[in-house]
């Protein structure tokens, strides 16, 4: 019979520990004892892994994160685990530690106090979890990436807000604007601008900004923000395939903060932003690292339902030759984005292919900020892989032949 999974865990930390049995998840990579399984939250009826469920004395029931009033980590070692959750009960507003803290603090008290498991027969097991994104059913349009950036509009303004979202500010903005170099008194347009953080960040430097966005509602949220703090700056609602707002040779920096890889015709996008661009501009385009966009792009755990997001084992993707949009739907707060995957020479060749020399290429790492000041689990999968990549190029100036 096969042990649990977690018993072993603690063993290796503690070898008096007495392991327990599996009989839940036994065909999977972690096969785990009633103990250390999942709780029927009694708020709401819901299952949660042990970690993150506790136990309310006064009511005797358990409650899983998904009712509790609040979810807070404990930094403290015990065991193997660098910290707990702490979850506020529902019922009583006090603080309770998660079920393997609880463990920890009590050892050989914890199974009668908490008594039997209370889902014994739980969800059934089935091994593997669906990925965040599928293959999209039908072909993707420029309406459907409209439509969707409409209905995320409101979440990307609250979660983007002034500075830029977590990967932004510890990840890649460095590089960005590394490469967008000095913009004072330059003519600088944001390609697919949003709600308009980037251009506001690159107006307060003195330059002269325009933002380009399809999505209707994005620029509305941009121009609440200029109407709150006028910057000057200009936006355009249009596709950044057809900048007809944009006459030639009339920018001197075009950025585009992940925008292209939700346009199907990137390549007309790219030849834009050259039509656009005077000679000698530079064009900054940062994208969603195709290598880590394809097949399931989610991380693979041995414990499927485990909170901790640090324990993953692998981050899976897949068929990456293959041209494919697909939509995600594992983006907490978010409608379904869909996006169009295809490989990283596709984007080199558009670039060559438009007239652009390639001057530079990053693959931005975790800063040493977002290294102290994130949390362990965000830090852990930020330093693994690349969420993205961020091409420099140029239109290079005229070249005169002597004859
Ligand atoms: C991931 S958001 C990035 C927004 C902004 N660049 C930032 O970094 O915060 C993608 C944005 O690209 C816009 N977008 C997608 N396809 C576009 C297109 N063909 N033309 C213009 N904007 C587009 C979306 O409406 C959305 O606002
Ligand atoms: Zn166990
Ligand atoms: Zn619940």
């Amino acid at each position: 019979m096969a042990s649990c999974y977690y018993c072993a865990r603690i063993k290796q930390s503690d070898p008096a520990y007495k392991v327990r049995c599996a009989v839940h998840a036994l065909s999977s990579r972690a096969p785990r004892c009633s103990f250390h399984w999942q709780y029927v939250c009694g708020k709401c009826g819901r299952s949660n892994h042990f970690a993150c469920t506790a136990f309310c004395p006064e009511t005797g029931l358990y409650f899983g994160s998904c009712c509790a009033m609040r979810v807070d980590t404990v930094s403290d070692r015990f065991w193997s685990w660098d910290y707990y959750f702490v979850l506020t009960s529902p019922w009583t507003g006090r603080q309770q530690p998660g079920l393997d803290r609880q463990e920890f603090e009590r050892r050989g008290s914890l199974i009668s106090q908490v008594s039997a498991p209370a889902n014994d027969c739980g969800p059934p097991f089935v091994g593997t979890v669906m990925g965040g994104q599928a293959p999209a059913a039908t072909p993707l349009t420029a309406s459907d990436v409209e439509n969707a950036w409409n209905r995320n509009a409101d979440v990307w303004d609250q979660g983007i807000a002034e500075k830029g979202d977590e990967t932004r500010i510890y990840i890649t903005d460095c590089s960005v604007f590394a490469f967008i170099g000095n913009v004072a008194g330059k003519d600088i347009v944001d390609l697919g601008c949003g709600n308009g953080y980037l251009s506001r960040t690159l107006a307060r430097s003195s330059a002269r900004v325009t933002g380009v966005d399809q999505s209707g509602a994005m620029i509305e949220r941009a121009l609440c923000h200029e109407a709150t703090e006028p910057l000057g700056i200009v936006y355009h609602k249009c596709s950044i395939t057809q900048l007809q707002p944009l006459a030639s040779e009339s920018i001197d920096i075009a950025v585009s903060n992940f925008v292209l890889q939700d346009v199907g015709d990137y390549s007309k996008a790219v030849s834009e932003a050259y039509r656009i661009l005077r000679t000698g501009g530079t064009a900054v385009f940062a994208i969603t690292h195709p290598c880590f966009s394809c097949g399931p792009r989610r991380w693979v755990f041995d414990a499927e339902d485990t909170p901790r997001q640090e324990e993953a084992a692998h981050f899976a993707v897949d068929h990456y030759f293959e041209e494919t949009a697909y939509i995600m739907d594992d983006w907490p707060g978010f409608d379904p984005v869909p996006y169009f995957h295809r490989p990283l020479e596709n984007y080199w060749r558009a670039f060559k292919d438009a007239g652009f020399e390639v001057m530079d290429f990053s693959e931005p790492r975790l800063s040493t900020r977002g290294r102290t000041e994130l949390p362990v689990r965000a830090v852990s999968q930020y330093s693994r892989i690349p969420l993205a990549c961020v091409f420099k190029l140029r239109k290079p100036p005229f070249v005169h032949l002597s004859t």
